[in-house]
C-alpha cells in the first residue's frame, strides 16, 4: 500500500531506528497507545536482530571481539547518546499527560529487554573466525544495517525433514513379511501387459465383461494396463515351473471413476502356491493364519463360494471384524465381517497354460487389494487420500 505523503515529511515506516530515536513522538506522528507500543516493539526487535547479526558474523580475534561487543552495548546503553537514553530524552520526557504512563511502562520494558540480551556476555559467546578478519572489522559500523552476514560455517546446517513410507507400501510390506516367513518369495511382472497374460491364459474368455473397453485401459488391441496381478501367475509358472510359492505385489489399473472406494490405479497382492497334493484345506489354513497374524489372534475367517474363471472352486474370504469382534460397527458396516479377498484352487487349464501338468501338480491362489487393507486397518474412509500427496495426511503414518 502506498501512503500519500505531505511534502518534506519523512515516512516513519521507512525510518531506521537511529533516526526514530532522534525525533519526538509528536514528530513521528505517534499519538496513541497502540502507536507507542508498536514503536517500542520495533526497538526490541532491532536490538535482538543486531545481537543475532553480530553473533552470525563473529570476530577475527580477541581485541576485535571486545571492540565489537562494546560497540553494540554502547549503541544501545551508553549514558550519552545510547538509544535508550535518547528514547528517554525524546520520547518519555516530552510525552503529554495522556501518553506518559504507556511510554513509561514501555520504556521500562525495553530497558529490561535490552539488559536481558546481555551484550557483555557476547564477549565469551562471539565466535572467533580467523579468516573473517577484514570483513568483520566493518561490523563496527555496519551493526544495525541490513548487510548480509558472511556465511558462518559453525552454525547448525539446514535439516532436511525425513520422509516416511507411504501407508499403502507399509501395508504391502507388512503382508509380505507374513508370507516371507511362511517360505513364499516375492515375484513381479510388467504393469503394461499383453491381453494374452492378462486374460486368455487365465481362462478369461473373449465375452467376459472385464475385457470390455469400459473396464480396461487398452494401449492397443493386444496390450493393456494390467487389471490384476494374476497374469504374473502364468509368467512365474513359465519361468520357474513347479513347485512354486510366491506372492506378487504391484499396481493394477481399471477404468473406474475415482470416488471414495475406487481409483483407476490401485495395489494388489497375489498369492500362488503350486505343489503336489495341495488341497483347499491348505488354502484355508494359510489364509486363516495370515488373517490372525495381521489382525490379531482372535479373528475368525469365513469362506463363501464365488466365481473366477482362473480358479475352481473359487471363494471369497472375509474376516470377523477386528474392531467390534463381530458385533457390527462402522468399520464392518454393521455386518460383523470384513471382505478380504478372492481365492480358489488354480484351474487345471491355467496350470496347463503355464506349462505345468495338472495331473502331477495342483495349487491355490488368492488376490487382495492392498489399498483396501490399509483403509480398513487405519479406518480411512476415502481411497483418494492415498494418492493426493497431502503431507498432513501422510505424516500420520510415520
Ligand atoms: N484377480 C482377482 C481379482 O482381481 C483376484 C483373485 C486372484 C481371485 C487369485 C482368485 C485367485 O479380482
Amino acid at each position: 500500500m502506498v501512503v500519500p505523503q505531505r511534502q518534506g515529511e519523512a515516512n516513519p515506516t521507512q525510518m531506521g531506528v537511529e533516526e526514530k530515536v532522534r525525533k519526538t513522538l509528536a514528530e513521528l506522528g505517534v499519538n496513541d497507545s497502540p502507536g507507542v507500543e508498536s514503536l517500542f516493539a520495533e526497538l526490541r526487535k532491532a536490538a535482538k536482530e543486531e545481537r543475532a547479526q553480530l553473533i552470525a558474523r563473529g570476530a577475527a580475534n580477541q581485541p576485535q571481539r571486545e571492540r565489537l561487543c562494546k560497540a553494540l552495548r554502547d549503541r544501545w546503553l551508553a549514558r550519552k547518546g545510547g538509544f535508550l537514553s535518547q528514547v528517554d530524552e525524546k520520547w518519555l520526557k516530552p510525552a503529554g499527560k495522556d501518553l506518559k504512563p504507556v511510554v513509561g511502562r514501555q520504556f521500562n520494558e525495553l530497558r529490561r529487554f535490552v539488559t536481558d540480551l546481555e551484550f557483555e556476555k557476547l564477549l565469551e559467546a562471539l565466535p572467533l573466525q580467523q579468516e573473517a578478519s577484514p570483513q568483520t572489522e566493518l561490523v563496527l559500523n555496519a551493526v544495525g544495517t541490513a548487510r548480509p552476514a558472511p556465511r558462518d560455517i559453525t552454525l547448525p546446517g539446514l535439516r532436511r525433514p525425513l520422509g516416511s513410507l507411504h501407508p499403502v507400501i507399509r501395508m504391502q510390506r507388512e503382508i509380505e513379511e507374513i508370507f516371507l516367513r511362511l517360505g513364499f518369495w516375492i515375484e513381479s511382472g510388467p504393469e503394461i501387459e499383453s491381453t494374452y497374460y492378462n486374460f486368455d491364459a487365465l481362462n478369461i474368455p473373449e465375452s467376459h465383461p472385464s475385457r470390455d473397453d469400459w473396464d480396461t485401459f487398452y494401449i492397443d488391441s493386444k496390450t493393456v494396463l494390467r487389471t490384476h496381478t494374476s497374469p504374473v501367475q502364468i509368467r512365474a509358472m513359465e519361468k520357474y515351473g513347479a513347485p512354486l510359492y510366491i506372492i506378487i505385489p504391484g499396481k493394477c489399473y481399471r477404468h473406474d471413476n475415482p470416488d471414495s472406494t475406487h481409483s483407476p490405479m490401485f495395489h494388489q497382492i497375489e498369492g500362488l502356491a503350486i505343489d503336489q497334493d495341495i488341497t483347499f484345506a491348505d488354502l484355508k489354513g494359510t489364509l486363516d493364519f495370515f488373517a490372525k497374524m495381521l489382525f490379531g489372534e482372535k479373528v475368525r475367517t469365513r469362506f463363501q463360494p464365488s466365481f473366477f474363471p482362473f480358479t475352481e472352486p473359487s471363494g471369497e474370504v472375509a474376516v470377523s471384524c477386528f474392531v467390534c469382534g463381530g458385533q457390527g460397527c462402522r468399520v464392518c458396516k454393521e455386518s460383523g465381517w470384513i471382505e478380504l479377498m478372492g481365492c480358489g484352487m488354480v484351474h487345471p487349464q491355467v496350470l496347463r497354460n503355464g506349462g505345468i501338468d495338472p495331473d502331477k501338480h495342483c495349487g491355490w491362489a488368492f488376490g487382495l487389494g492392498v489399498d483396501r487393507f490399509a483403509m480398513v486397518k487405519h479406518d480411512i474412509n476415502d481411497i483418494q487420500l492415498f494418492f493426493q500427496g497431502d503431507v498432513r495426511f501422510l505424516e500420520q503414518f510415520r
